[in-house]
């Protein structure tokens, strides 16, 4: 599971962006963070991935306490965790085949019929088989995303991290976003953290959703009890209504 205890995370100038923020996800469900642009989304992911240090607190990575771990160690929990970059950011230099290769050449796989089966079986679990010899720059927004996916995913991770599967991309590639991050869930049993502003995927992948609102959670539960819940800014964010306790300036 991946634990989140009383997590504070602070600007260099003092401002708490996460502020005592505490969260579980189970082993095995799909959580989706929601929030605000600017809330500390992709801050928290980072926290999270070992990437950004916060101000106090503890992340659990199984029974892993990350926070404060020597760089060693963290190295050993980071490689059970595939990342899905806000922006895919691929290598622009390499090509897709070397970038869904990347992970398992830092580890010393070399180029040969072992690697190439892996490479195109996460291609084929992406639903991007064929296009190894393409380079980021030939693929549209939707593949890249689908690409940062199969890299993400190349080292087995127990753990994928998603920042913003889906933003810029039109609601059918959306959509095969959505059915992307449930089929990885399915058949590569991971836990995953998945955080996103589009309301209409988290009611179709998440198992959990939370909304983050000025370094908290203020609401906790299955999509169908957030839609539910009385919290008037939890309601907002769902309808996306301009008028409300949330003012955005
Ligand atoms: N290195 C930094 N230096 C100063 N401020 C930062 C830094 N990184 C993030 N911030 C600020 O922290 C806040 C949270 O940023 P973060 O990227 O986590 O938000 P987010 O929820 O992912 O937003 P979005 O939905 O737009 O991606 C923002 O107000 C941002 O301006
Ligand atoms: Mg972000």
């Amino acid at each position: 599971m991946i634990r989140i205890e009383e997590l504070t995370y602070r600007l260099p100038d003092g401002r708490a962006i996460l502020d005592n923020l505490s969260l579980e996800v189970p082993t095995g469900a799909t959580m989706a963070v929601m929030g605000l642009s600017g809330t500390g989304k992709t801050t928290l992911l980072k926290c999270v991935a070992g990437l950004l240090a916060p101000a106090s607190g503890r992340i659990w990575i199984d029974d892993k306490q990350i926070v404060g771990m020597s760089e060693k160690r963290l190295n050993r929990v980071r490689q059970q965790m595939g990342y899905v970059f806000q922006y895919a950011a691929l290598f622009d230099s390499l090509s897709v085949y070397e970038n869904v290769a990347f992970g398992p050449m830092r580890r010393g796989a070399k180029r040969g019929p072992e690697l190439d089966a892996l490479v195109a079986e996460r291609l084929r679990i992406v639903g991007m088989e064929g296009v190894e010899n393409l380079m980021p720059s030939e693929l549209s927004g939707g593949m890249a995303k689908r690409v940062g996916l199969a890299r993400a995913l190349a080292l087995n991770p127990r753990f994928v991290l998603y920042d913003e599967p889906t933003s810029g991309l039109d609601p059918i590639t959306a959509r095969v976003i959505d059915d992307l991050i449930i089929r990885v869930r399915d058949s590569l049993h991971v836990t995953s953290l998945v955080v996103t502003h589009a309301v209409n995927s988290v009611f179709r992948f998440a198992d959990i959703a939370t909304m983050l609102y000025e370094g908290s959670a203020v609401a906790t539960g299955t999509p169908e009890e957030l839609r539910n819940c009385g919290d008037e800014r939890v309601r907002q964010f769902i309808e996306g209504n301009s008028n409300g306790p949330i003012r955005v300036v």
